[in-house]
């Protein structure tokens, strides 16, 4: 369909259909309203919203690629905004940022993250928060975030944001206290995003780029020896044991603390030995706990060497490709773990956060594996548990798609030359940082849990993740401590 794009005018049917040529994305058309949703993660409502740009505007959109557009917007002085579409804290309109668009991800709702025109008129993201959190993961997490975007864009350079401001407001009579911090405007397609939302993606390609975001990794971050220490932690207090081991108990308490309103359901469930998924049965979580502790000699052989700079929440979410540049040129790496500039990190989380992604995607972004609450069954008296992981056939090429890569993940990861070589001179093969890579795997699908109790208070959501860490530690003591 031919339309000579004066945006104005122009209908929302006819505006879904109105092709474009967008350079950025191999001359693909793609309609106006898919370009604005897929560039700048809009809702269609959303992009409605900015449409009514003058009509040259629209017109050179219509012609030039998004990345020009994007350009345009910054150039704007300002959005249209109208009361309905105001969003975000009042605070942040006080000072002078127009708050077009609020990104909704699936991260806990303590950080909010927003599109933002800030008072200086650039195109902005903003990411604010105005709770302590639960372990200090609101304001004090987004105040360390925002140190450590700086601090890496030293190691990373452009690969990472530029952070404009960081901002304190201070608590005021009742008014609580807040942090924001506003980083430019990137346009990127993450990693996940890719596998999700475009109709072509392939594991070849997935590969490819995800080979380019680890190459800079290792060229930057990880292979900076000057900043490698030592855990130097033993016994009761290795670092495996304090990291990984204790956190995972901490997590699986959280479920049955009384705050919860599901306590009873996950205490119920936490208390049987066996586990039995869709006919199957299996260690129960508390179970394989204690077998870890009873096999620590094992453990303590995959204690990390060296400790580094990592990303620290380097998931598939986390990792863009900008839109229209070269894939070798185009990383972004942002949402930057929020501990203190002098923390270094076990590389193997990095690694571990990745082969997490791909289930974590399938749960949060897409629904497509649930465990629905009423399928879990507890008989009282044998203190047996069962429960069913269904899966959303609507969506089995994703469903595939991200198994498959899932389970191509760690040959891809062993046969990455930079990887390993990094690695090997920190002293480790890849038998031991691939091990704690899995257990970070699972205690990240466990670790999600409690944070999905409030968005999804029937605890299915919660409960999904349980069963899949369940699963994915069942793996880890088959194969990494030879047990079960
Ligand atoms: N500099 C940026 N330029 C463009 N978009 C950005 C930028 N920073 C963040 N975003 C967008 O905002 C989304 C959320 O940002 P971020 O990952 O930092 O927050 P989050 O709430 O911690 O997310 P999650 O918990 O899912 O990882 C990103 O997925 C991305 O789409
Ligand atoms: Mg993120």
């Amino acid at each position: 369909m031919e339309i000579e794009p004066t945006v104005n005018q122009i209908s929302m049917d006819e505006l879904s259909v109105l092709e474009l040529k967008v350079p950025a994305v191999d001359n693909k058309p793609m309609t106006y309203l898919e370009a604005l949703s897929s560039f700048l993660k809009f809702s269609d409502e959303e992009a409605l919203l900015l449409i009514n740009l003058p009509g040259h505007l629209g017109n050179r959109l219509a012609r030039e690629s998004v990345r020009e557009w994007v350009q345009l917007l910054q150039n704007r002085s300002s959005l249209p905004t109208t009361e309905a579409s105001r969003l975000g804290p009042d605070i942040l309109w006080q000072l002078g940022y127009k708050i077009p668009k609020s990104f909704k991800t699936s991260g806990s709702t303590t950080i909010r993250t927003f599109l933002a025109i800030d008072p200086h008129d650039r195109l902005s993201v903003v990411k604010y928060s105005d709770q302590e959190g639960f372990e200090e993961n609101g304001i004090p997490w987004l105040r360390k975030e925002a140190a450590r975007m700086e601090e890496y864009r030293f190691y990373l350079g452009h690969h990472v944001p530029a952070v404009f401001d960081r901002v304190e407001v201070a608590a005021q009579d009742d008014r609580d206290s807040a942090f924001f911090y506003s980083m430019e405007y990137r346009p990127f397609e993450t990693l996940s995003e890719y596998l999700l939302y475009d109709p072509a993606a392939t594991g070849q390609e997935f590969f490819r780029r995800l080979d380019v975001a680890l190459n800079q990794q290792v060229e930057m971050l990880y292979d900076q020896p000057d900043t490698w220490i030592s855990p130097n932690q033993q016994g009761e207090n290795s670092y495996v044991q304090t990291f990984y081991l204790d956190k995972f108990k901490q997590r699986l308490a959280l479920l049955t603390d009384p705050i919860n309103h599901t306590a009873a359901m996950f205490a119920s469930l936490i208390h049987a030995d066996t586990l039995t998924i869709n006919g199957i049965p299996y260690t129960n979580l508390p179970r394989l706990l204690e077998l870890l502790d009873i096999h620590k000699d094992r453990i303590n052989q995959i204690e990390p060497k060296l400790l580094g700079l990592a990303h620290g929440d380097g998931h598939l979410g986390n990792m863009g490709f900008e839109i229209g540049k070269p894939i070798e040129n185009g990383l972004v790496l942002f949402d930057l773990r929020g501990v203190d500039l002098s923390t270094r990190m076990d590389i193997a989380y990095d690694i571990g956060k990745l082969a997490f992604s791909f289930l974590h995607a399938l749960v949060d972004r897409t629904h497509a594996l649930t465990v629905p609450v009423p399928s879990l069954e507890v008989n009282e008296e044998t203190k047996e548990v069962s429960a069913r992981l269904e899966f959303d056939a609507s969506q089995i090429d994703k469903i595939i798609l991200h198994i498959a890569l899932r389970n191509q993940l760690e040959g891809f990861l062993q046969n990455h030359q930079p990887l390993v070589a990094v690695l090997r001179k920190m002293g480790e093969e890849s038998e031991t940082w691939l091990a704690r890579a899995k257990l970070t795997e699972a205690m990240q699908l466990l670790g999600i849990a409690p944070d999905r109790l409030e968005d999804d208070p029937s605890g299915g959501t919660a409960m999904t993740y349980y069963v899949l860490s369940t699963l994915v530690l069942n793996g880890f003591l088959r194969s990494v401590v030879g047990v079960l």
